[in-house]
């Protein structure tokens, strides 16, 4: 691509390749309603596989991937802990609060990063004058940290006060294959860090849309679920063939 082609509005207007359109056109599709898409069926069991969990769930955006793990980490009147530069913060349209109805935590890092004696900070104590906080979650790179990015380290030392505190942690990965590249760390060590990661495939890797929730089996059930009411499940109700739950049509 020459200097003059380049758009550097940012990284999720790359195009797929001439490789990934002659994909795109020979893929085996089928209705993702029933698990019946064979391609991503493959795509959500590789994501899995990759960061060494049980299950993913293939979604329209970022933005839905966390606020379905929002949903399902979190009840209402709990709270979830993120750096004030976060992007589930700052450009989700508040919707911790209108889909998972909790309230947030924010927290002042350096370049969009906190570490684990902040979170430690910020846990709040069971009283019931106070939100209960039940999820940790960071982003990796920070996008409006300006690219920074959290080492393994230091995502595992937050890791660890999770665990000391019984809370759930999430990482809005977005952008992690970018850390992947700069840091050659393997993804599983990644992966299994957290309970769930939210994955872009159209931030600098050439998809036009879609993200990938990665989690538990029970986890990833119950983001089925909210994918379905969010309005992000990819095929169709034909009326007639829903399977058990629509009744044939009857004569009048
Ligand atoms: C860090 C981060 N998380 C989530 C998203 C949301 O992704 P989407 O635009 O696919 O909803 C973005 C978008 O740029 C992002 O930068």
């Amino acid at each position: 691509m020459s200097i003059i082609e380049a758009n550097l509005l940012s990284d999720t207007v790359t195009r797929p390749t001439p490789e990934m359109l002659e994909a795109m056109m020979s893929a085996r599709v089928g209705d993702d309603v029933f698990g019946e898409d064979p391609t991503i069926n493959a795509l959500q069991e590789k994501a899995a596989k990759m960061f060494g969990h049980e299950a993913a769930l293939f979604c329209p955006s970022g933005t839905m991937t966390n606020q379905i793990a929002l949903q399902i980490h979190l009840q209402p009147l709990e709270e979830v802990i993120c750096e004030e530069n976060a992007h589930i913060y700052q450009f989700e349209t508040g919707g911790y609060a209108h889909n998972a109805r909790c309230s947030i935590s924010l927290v002042k890092g350096v370049y969009g990063k906190m570490n684990s004696e902040q979170v430690l900070a910020a846990i709040k104590p069971v009283f019931d004058w106070l939100p209960k906080t039940s999820l940790v979650s960071i982003e990796n790179s920070c996008n409006k940290g300006g690219g920074t990015y959290y080492t393994l380290e230091e995502a595992r030392s937050i890791q660890g006060i999770c665990q000391m505190k019984n809370l759930s942690y999430h990482l809005d990965g977005a952008r992690l294959f970018n850390v992947l590249v700069e840091t050659g760390d393997e993804a599983i060590r990644w992966g299994t860090t957290f309970d769930t990661l939210s994955i872009c495939l159209s931030k600098g890797l050439g998809a036009p849309v879609g993200s990938l929730l990665i989690g538990s089996n029970e986890k990833i059930t119950q983001a089925r679920r909210f994918r379905k009411v969010m309005g992000g499940r990819l095929g169709s109700c034909h009326g007639q063939s829903c399977g058990p739950f629509c009744d044939p049509p009857r004569p009048h």
